[in-house]
């Protein structure tokens, strides 16, 4: 029995947040809602946003903390929160160390891994596969935790403090009235936030004194324009790495999935030809977007559709929604692989456009090929529904029982 993903929300509750997306079309592209939130839904006008940095900033915590100097402390050296001109200088020099090619280069550490933990997930009785723990949650930590140098032996401790670390993300994330995290799940996971970046600097004081052939050391070194990164820049940017390229992988793995199994036809073609992921994969980032919502802040009065958005106002560009926008794609609630062109902002637009995309694009065609080759038949357990994130910024599941026989 597959699952059409297209019910979700119907059947099993996915976040009201993302109802919108599904039937219940926004009747404008861009609204004002009564705390003076700009939502936009329309794909046209999130391109808008997203080219007019000068307009809309990035730096989304300056404007909510209320303390600009506070801010700078806590972006220093990331790159999502940055707007131009120290995003320009610090995407020039990180662009130089995380390059296509050392992504490319990645391809066999990748399949090892995806290997090793499907060898590992196999030793049950076999006719059942729980998704995320088997799978797509450990394999991109365990990537990003290799590119970035941290030791094989250090794994489990590393892992236990990303996980730490995603659930305080995701607790701040929660929509309103969210009961399932509490603020004690959120106090006590961010306690934990310091041991990960005392751990992360010690790797940085190590590369000083002797560099590696790994990320750390060449964040350390990188080099534009006579400058260099400080120390608590190398270790803000690990950081983000982590906390991004970690949580937004592990939803489009279970996406495709999702998407794979409620189309059993494209799950069959993909199986005869495995050069097809490619197509798999930017349908899913369209269809089934694992970044649903973006954010910036206006920096001065303007207008958008129409729609008066005053200065300070939080902008939310619903990318779920605007990916599915009929002005812009044709059928946008048919998942179809074959869509050429497909313009889909799933990784954003502009000068912001996702750094990570080339590695998550990897690691889609590596993991969603080695599963299905291992497993001849699959499909979703008819009996356990899965479960979502409860946050409205992504869609992933956190829990994905599959069928293998
Ligand atoms: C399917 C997986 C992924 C999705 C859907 C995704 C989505 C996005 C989106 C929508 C943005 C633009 C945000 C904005 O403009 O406000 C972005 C930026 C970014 N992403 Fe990803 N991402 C993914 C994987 C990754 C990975 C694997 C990494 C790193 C290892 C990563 C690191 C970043 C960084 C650092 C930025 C900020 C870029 C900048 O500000 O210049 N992402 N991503």
């Amino acid at each position: 029995m597959s699952t059409d993903v297209t019910k979700l929300a119907d059947r099993w509750g996915l976040n009201p947040a993302h109802f919108w997306m599904w039937d219940r079309r926004p009747d404008r592209p861009v609204k004002a809602d009564e705390n003076g939130v700009v939502h936009v839904y329309g794909y046209q006008e999130v391109v808008e946003v997203y080219s007019s940095p000068a307009a809309y900033s990035s730096n989304v915590s300056a404007a909510f903390l209320g303390d600009a100097e506070a801010a700078d402390t806590l972006n220093e050296g990331t790159l999502l929160q940055q707007d131009p001109p120290e995003h320009t200088k610090l995407r020039k020099l990180v662009s130089g160390v995380f390059t296509a090619r050392m992504v490319a280069g990645l391809e066999p550490r990748i399949t090892a891994i995806t290997t090793e933990l499907l060898d590992a997930a196999a030793d049950g009785d076999g006719s059942e596969l729980e998704l995320v723990d088997a799978l797509t949650y450990p394999m991109p930590v365990i990537v990003i935790a290799e590119l970035l140098g941290v030791p094989q032996s250090d794994r489990v401790l590393f892992k236990k403090w990303v996980d730490q670390m995603v659930a305080a993300a995701g607790a701040m994330n929660a929509g309103e009235g969210d009961q399932q995290l509490e603020d004690a799940d959120v106090a006590a996971a961010m306690r934990h936030v310091p041991e990960l970046l005392d751990y992360l600097r010690h790797h940085v004081d190590e590369r000083r004194a002797k560099p590696r052939q790994d990320l750390i050391t060449k964040l350390v070194q990188a080099e534009v324009d006579g400058e260099r990164l400080s120390d608590a820049a190398v270790v803000n940017f690990a950081n983000e790495l982590l906390v991004i390229g970690h949580a937004t992988t592990s939803a489009l793995l279970g996406n495709m999935l999702l998407c794979l199994d409620s189309q059993p036809e494209h799950m069959a073609r993909l199986r005869r030809n495995p050069e097809l992921v490619q197509g798999v994969t930017e349908e899913t980032l369209r269809f089934l977007s694992p970044i649903t919502g973006s954010y910036r802040v206006a920096t001065t009065d303007t207008e958008l559709a129409g729609v008066q958005v005053p200065k300070g106002s939080l902008v939310t560009l619903w990318l779920g929604a605007a990916n599915r926008d009929e002005r812009q794609f044709d059928r946008p609630y048919v998942f179809d692989p074959d869509r050429v062109p497909n313009p889909h902002i799933g990784f954003g637009r502009g000068i912001k456009f996702c750094i990570g995309a080339p590695l998550a694009r990897l690691e889609a065609r590596i993991a969603v090929n080695l599963l299905l080759e291992r497993f001849p038949e699959l499909h979703t357990h008819p009996d356990v529904p899965p479960e979502f994130l409860p946050v409205d910024n992504t869609i992933g599941v956190t829990r994905l029982l599959l069928c293998t026989g």
